[in-house]
């Protein structure tokens, strides 16, 4: 039977602010193709909506990855099945995490693109929530890179995100005082009433270089950035002697096609003997399952709340990507296309 192949497709690059009119809808029958060896099949079940994808959607610049071509699908992580296969080591049938596009089917080199198996026992959906990438992102940015020691005193910008809400709950289990940066008292409050967190700053309507100097009053020793700009500066205000910076990103430049700014006053990281030290996750791709294990077991134990925002829809893909930076998403946000993605 012929299947129908839906696609968004970048259509210019944002001039700024994102806004829809950058996609285009596209629907076709997706063509009969030989597969080649060691290529597969995939339909995808949902995308895991990533901030840093909106900067693949600049035109070319310093990203990652080359800058999504005009009129192609836009690339993002997805959660697919397998429906055809031509690589020995995948079968029909298996659900794999893998860099995919928007859009319903498509072939991929299992060579060029990195691809991991889902375990029988994990849904679709939290492969890319609970244990995907923005989770193990907060736990090997604190640990590996922030190195946090018992009775630190550990900042999270963004902490009521899908990465932020995971670092500072896993501070907290290390036995860190810990302060999150979030924006609006709904988010303010679930992190202290739901991850426990002994303060927290609402950066929308308080400030926030003030607000560190009174809740961290012997300085900040681990500070966990997903924003960078203003926040990091009020931050950078705040560092104990020997405080040490993650850079894990830098979402409040994304969205207006600027490249990011460094913070101000680099003197006080002369005179305070501060690190700061970005990363990627896939650094550490070879120890994912060990971490999943670990994340595993504080969910079932209960001493960490996960949230996946989960919303549906194809059509709706760009209005909720967009949401990331409105702020709207309560955790991993996550476009679910295909109805079996919840099931084991
Ligand atoms: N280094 C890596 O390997 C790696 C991997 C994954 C993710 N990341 C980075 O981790 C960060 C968080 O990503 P995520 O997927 O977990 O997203 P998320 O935190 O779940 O969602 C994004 C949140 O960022 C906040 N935000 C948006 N625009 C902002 C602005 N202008 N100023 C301050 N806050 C703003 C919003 O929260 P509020 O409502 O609180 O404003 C929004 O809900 C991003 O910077 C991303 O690039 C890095």
């Amino acid at each position: 039977m012929t299947k129908v192949n839906r696609q968004w497709l970048l259509a210019k690059h944002p001039e700024k602010q994102l806004t829809e009119d950058c996609f285009e809808y596209k629907e076709e029958n997706l063509p009969e193709t030989d597969l080649a060896p060691g290529e597969i099949l995939t339909q995808n079940l949902a995308f895991l909506c990533a901030p840093t994808m909106r900067n693949w959607m600049d035109r070319p610049n310093n990203s990652l990855y080359p800058s999504i071509p005009l009129g192609q699908p836009v690339m993002t992580l997805s959660v697919a099945r397998i429906v055809a296969s031509k690589a020995p080591e995948y079968i029909v049938g298996d659900r794999i995490s893998t860099r995919a596009t928007w859009q319903d089917y498509e072939v991929i080199s299992t060579s060029s693109v990195p691809i991991s198996k889902i375990p029988k026992d994990i849904s679709a959906i939290h492969a890319l929530g609970r244990y995907g990438l923005n989770s193990l992102t907060g736990y090997f940015g604190l640990m590996k890179v922030g190195k946090p020691e018992t009775g630190n005193t550990v900042v999270v910008s963004a902490a009521a995100g899908s990465t932020g809400s995971i670092a500072a709950q896993v501070a907290r289990l290390h036995g860190c005082k810990v302060i999150g940066i979030a924006g609006g008292s709904k988010k303010c409050s679930w992190l202290k009433e739901s991850c426990g967190l002994d303060g927290v700053i609402d950066y929308k309507s308080q400030n926030v270089e003030k607000e560190l100097g009174m809740l961290c009053p012997k300085g900040i020793d681990v500070f966990f950035d997903n924003v960078g700009g203003e926040i990091l500066q009020a931050a950078v205000e705040n560092m104990a002697s020997h405080g040490r910076i993650i850079l894990c990103g830098q979402i409040a430049s994304y969205d207006n096609d600027q490249p990011a700014e460094g913070p101000k006053n680099m003197m006080r990281m002369i005179y305070g003997s501060i690190t700061m030290q970005g990363f990627l996750t896939r650094n550490y791709t070879d120890e994912f399952p060990a971490a999943i294990e670990y994340l595993k077991s504080k969910d079932e134990k209960g001493e960490i709340v996960f949230r996946e925002d989960v919303r549906e829809g194809f059509k709706n893909i760009p209005s909720i990507y967009k949401s990331l930076f409105s702020g709207s998403n309560e955790g991993a946000l996550i476009a679910q296309i295909d109805p079996s993605a919840h099931n084991i």
